[in-house]
Formats: C-alpha cells, structure tokens, sequence
C-alpha cells in the first residue's frame, strides 16, 4: 500500500479515543483514509469525529472483545489495522500487586491484539494490508511499577512476529509489524509512569533523554510505515526521531 493507495483505504484503529490512538486516527485521516475508531469513551470519540469530519467513524466498544473484532474485521476488512488499544496497569512495585492488578494487561493489551491478529489471519485480510500492534519499549527493558505490562507488551511483539511469518507462509500478503514506542510524558499513560519513576527516585519528573515522543510523532510514524511497503521489518523502536528496527 503506498501513500497514494492510503487515500481512500479503510483504516481501523483500537484505542483512539485518547493518546497515540487518536493521533493514529487523525494522522492517517489527514492521509486521506476513512478511518475506524474503537474505544470505550463514546463522548471523546464524537469530539473526534467532529473534528474529522466524515471520514471517522467511531465505534464505542470494548477492543478485547472477541466478538468486536470478529464483526468489525468481517464489516470494515481494513486495509490498515493499529491494534493500539491498551490498559493503564496500576502504578506499585509488584509486591503490592495482586494476580488481577498484575495480569489486567494480558487481559486487554495481549487479549486485544491475539483476537484481532487471529481474525486478521483467517479472514484473511486482503494483500498489501497491513496489520500495526503497540509494543513498548518495556518489552525490552523491564518496568519493575507496572506488574505485568512489560511481559504482556512482550508478549504482543512475539505474537506479532509468529502471525507475520505464518502470512509470509501462506502467501496471504498481510504485512504485521510491531512498534516498541519509548516511554514519554505526552500521553495519560506514560505521564503516571514518568511520575511514579521519577518519585521512587526522589526526583523531579524524569523522562527517556532528548525529545519526548509527542502522540503526533506517533502518528506520524504509524501513517508513514502503512504508506511504505519498505518497512519489512517485524518490529520498529519508536522514538521522537521516528522508527528504527528492532536490532
Ligand atoms: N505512552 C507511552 O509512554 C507508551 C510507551 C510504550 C507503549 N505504549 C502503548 O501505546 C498504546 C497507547 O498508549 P497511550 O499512552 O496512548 O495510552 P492512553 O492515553 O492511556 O490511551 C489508551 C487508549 O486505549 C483505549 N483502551 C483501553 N482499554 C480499552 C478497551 N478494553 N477497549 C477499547 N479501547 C481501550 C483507551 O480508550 P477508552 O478508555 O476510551 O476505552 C484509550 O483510547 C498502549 O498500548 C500503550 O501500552 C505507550
């Protein structure tokens, strides 16, 4: 799909109701596709639509819902998929978890991305799509306040890697590539972390050094990856400086 084709594709992004989501969805509007938005905040997604115009629509539903995205794979087969959708883990040392706080993750980011990978695969979705998941950075590092999210985010970027060889396999075509965004304070969720990192260190607020990753960046990146059939990697480290594969 080149930027060209972008205009006029269907977009489908999970979580854009606040954050890189939304950014997502705006970016890849601007770029002309007709663009699908999930999340459970309807009052936001209307704010967006209104701001979009006709080419959003939104859809209020809850992304780990494997029946959402049974119906919305079969109603939009979306040529650009951004699996993005993902829960705020409570902010402790995991002492201080219990299985269900440290599990909530795996339970909406990893539960999310398995269901819409799945369907991706079996529908299939149609060659030159291209299937997006957020990782995170964590996945590399660790994050010792969050219990079970950097495992999960982990877990997202091996799952997306087994689902982009089983489509080279096939032949389906369907390009699936995972993004490890760096933790920034520009979001609701990274803006906690950078906090509760920072106050166990007993300072001021501490993020990654050098520009923070700002949710248009973001978008940015996401619009420009699903434009350029050259991004062949399976996962990308996303930085204010844009994408860099995974060594
Ligand atoms: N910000 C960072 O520093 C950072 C770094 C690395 C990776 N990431 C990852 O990037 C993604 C976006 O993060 P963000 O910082 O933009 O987070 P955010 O500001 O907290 O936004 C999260 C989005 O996910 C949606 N969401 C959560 N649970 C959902 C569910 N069950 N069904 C549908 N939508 C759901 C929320 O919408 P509703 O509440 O309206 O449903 C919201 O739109 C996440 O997967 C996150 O783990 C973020």
């Amino acid at each position: 799909m080149s930027e060209h084709e972008i205009a006029g594709a269907t977009a489908l992004v999970t979580g854009a109701s606040r954050g890189f989501g939304r950014a997502i969805a705006a970016a890849l509007s601007r770029a002309g596709a007709q663009v699908v938005g999930v999340a459970r905040d309807r009052a936001a997604l209307e704010e967006l639509r209104a701001e979009l115009d006709g080419s959003f629509t939104p859809v209020p539903a809850d992304a780990a819902d494997p029946v959402v995205a049974g119906e919305l794979i079969d109603r939009y087969r979306p040529g650009v998929l951004v699996l993005n959708a993902g829960a705020t883990p409570l902010p402790r040392p995991v002492q201080h978890h219990t299985w269900q706080t440290f599990s909530r993750n795996w339970d909406v980011d990893v539960q999310h991305a398995f269901g819409w990978t799945r369907e991706a695969l079996l529908a299939p979705l149609a060659p030159g799509s291209t299937v997006i998941t957020l990782s995170s950075g964590a996945a590399l590092r660790g994050s010792p306040l969050s219990g079970g999210y950097a495992g999960a985010k982990a877990a997202i970027r091996w799952l997306t890697g087994y689902a982009a060889e089983e489509s080279e396999r096939a032949g389906l075509g369907i390009r699936f590539v995972s993004l490890l965004p760096q933790l920034t304070p520009a979001t609701d969720l990274g803006a906690l972390y950078v906090a509760a990192y920072a106050a166990r260190q007993g300072d001021g607020p501490a993020a990654p050094g050098g520009p923070p990753l700002t949710p248009d960046l973001a978008g940015q990146a996401v619009t420009e990856l699903a434009a350029d059939p050259g991004y062949q990697e399976h996962a990308y480290v996303l930085t204010a400086e844009g994408l860099r594969p995974l060594a």
